[in-house]
C-alpha cells in the first residue's frame, strides 16, 4: 500500500531509518520525533504497520511545532539517502527456541536488512539493536563491508542506565546525579565498573559498601530478564529506545559525546576482531574514537571472559549461517 504521507526526498535534513517497527523501533521513532532530531523512516515487513504507526506519531506531533517528518513503509526505496540505519528487526528468544535458533533466525534477518537498506543508503552509519547484540553487530559489519567506524551496537547505554538506576536506588539520590559505566558483552557476563561510576564526581566505592554495590551489579546483569519476567510477553523497550536515541542524537547532531557502545576492537584490551562494549566517541562519522580504559587485573579478567563468550557465540552464528 502506498504511504499516506508525502515523500521525504525534498527534505534536506538528516534522515534516520529504523528497520523493525516493533516495540523498540516504534518507541525509538517516538523519541526521535519528539526531540525533533531528524526525519524518521520506519520500515517493517508487516504490511501497513509502519504506515499506521507513522500516521499516529505524526498526529501526536500536531500538539507542538516540529520541523521533521515521519514516514512508514514496507519498501526499502522509501528509506533512500538515510544518514543512519538503526536495526531493531528480529525476534526475542521464545520458549522452546535455542540460542542457536535465535542466532540463526536473527542473523539472517540482520544480514538481509543491512544488505537491502545499504543499497539505498550507501553512505549511512549503522546502529544494531537486535540480539544477541555483540554477535549481530559483528554480522552487520561483515555483510555491510563498511569501515568498522560506521557500524556499532547499542547495549552499553542501556546496561549503564540500569546500573545508574540501581545505584541511585541504593543511595537514595536522583538517578541523574549518578554516572555509571558498564562495558563488555550484552549478557550476564557484562562488566559493570564501580571504579568508573560516580555520584556528583564521588566514586560510588566511597559511598556504598561492597555488598550493596554487588547487589546493584547483580540486578544490572539480570536487568533485561527482570523486565521480561514481569511483562511475560516481549522485553524492555522504553529503556532501549532512550538509550538508542542518545546515540542517534550524538551522531546526527555531531555532538561527539563519549558513550558506551559495542565497537569493533582491534587490539584494545588485548582483544581483536570482535564487537564488544566500551566507551566510544560518537559523532557524524560514527565511532570517532574507541576509548580503552585502564582496567585492574580483575576487571580485565572479567572483560576477557565476556569476550570469550561473544567469540564462541560468533563462531556458532557464523557456522550456523554458513551451513
Ligand atoms: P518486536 O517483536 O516488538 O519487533 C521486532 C520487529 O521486527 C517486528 O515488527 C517484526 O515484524 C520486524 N521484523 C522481523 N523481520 C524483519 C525483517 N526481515 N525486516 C524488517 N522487519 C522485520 O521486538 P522488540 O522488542 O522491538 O525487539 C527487537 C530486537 O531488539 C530483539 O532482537 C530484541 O531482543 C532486541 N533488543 C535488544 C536490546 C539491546 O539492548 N540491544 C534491548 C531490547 C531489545
Ligand atoms: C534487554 O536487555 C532483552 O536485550 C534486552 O532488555
Amino acid at each position: 500500500m502506498a504511504s499516506p504521507l508525502p515523500s521525504l526526498a525534498y527534505c534536506n535534513e538528516s534522515q534516520v531509518t529504523i528497520v523493525g517497527a516493533g516495540n523498540v523501533g516504534s518507541a525509538l521513532a517516538q523519541r526521535i520525533a519528539e526531540r525533533d532530531l531528524a526525519n524518521v523512516v520506519l520500515f517493517d515487513i508487516i504490511p501497513d504497520r509502519p504506515q499506521g504507526l507513522a500516521l499516529d506519531l505524526t498526529q501526536a506531533r500536531s500538539h507542538g511545532r516540529y520541523s521533521h517528518r515521519i514516514l512508514g513503509t514496507n519498501d526499502y526505496a522509501d528509506t533512500a539517502q538515510s544518514d543512519l540505519l538503526v536495526i531493531t528487526a528480529g525476534l526475542a528468544r521464545r520458549p522452546g527456541m535455542s540460542r542457536e535458533d535465535l542466532m540463526a533466525t536473527n542473523g539472517k534477518i540482520v544480514a538481509e536488512t543491512v544488505r537491502q537498506a545499504l543499497v539505498h543508503s550507501p553512505h549511512a552509519s549503522i546502529i544494531v539493536v537486535t540480539n544477541p547484540l555483540d554477535v549481530m553487530t559483528y554480522l552487520a559489519w561483515k555483510v555491510s563491508e563498511l569501515p568498522p567506524q560506521r557500524v556499532m551496537g547499542m547495549a552499553g547505554m542501556l546496561d549503564s542506565a540500569r546500573f545508574q538506576t540501581f545505584l541511585a536506588l541504593e543511595l537514595g539520590v536522583p538517578a541523574g546525579d549518578v554516572a555509571a559505566l558498564v562495558v563488555g558483552s550484552h549478557d550476564d557476563r557484562m562488566v559493570p565498573l564501580p571504579r568508573y561510576s560516580t555520584v556528583s564526581g564521588i566514586p560510588v566505592t566511597e559511598l556504598l559498601p561492597p555488598d550493596r554495590i554487588q547487589a546493584a551489579i547483580d540486578r544490572t546483569r539480570q536487568g533485561g530478564a527482570e523486565i521480561v519476567a514481569l511483562l511475560k510477553q516481549g522485553g524492555a523497550f522504553y529503556g532501549p529506545a532512550a538509550a538508542a536515541c542518545a546515540m542517534v542524537e550524538s551522531i546526527v547532531l555531531g555532538q561527539s559525546r563519549i558513550l558506551p557502545a559495542a565497537a569493533y576492537l582491534d587490539g584494545q584490551y588485548g582483544l581483536a576482531d570482535l564487537y564488544l562494549g566500551t566507551p566510544c566517541q560518537l559523532g557524524k562519522g560514527g565511532v570517532e574514537r574507541v576509548i580503552e580504559l585502564a582496567l585492574t587485573p580483575a576487571e580485565q579478567a572479567e572483560l576477557g571472559r565476556s569476550a570469550v563468550a561473544v567469540k564462541d557465540n560468533l563462531n556458532l552464528a557464523l557456522a550456523t549461517l554458513m551451513s
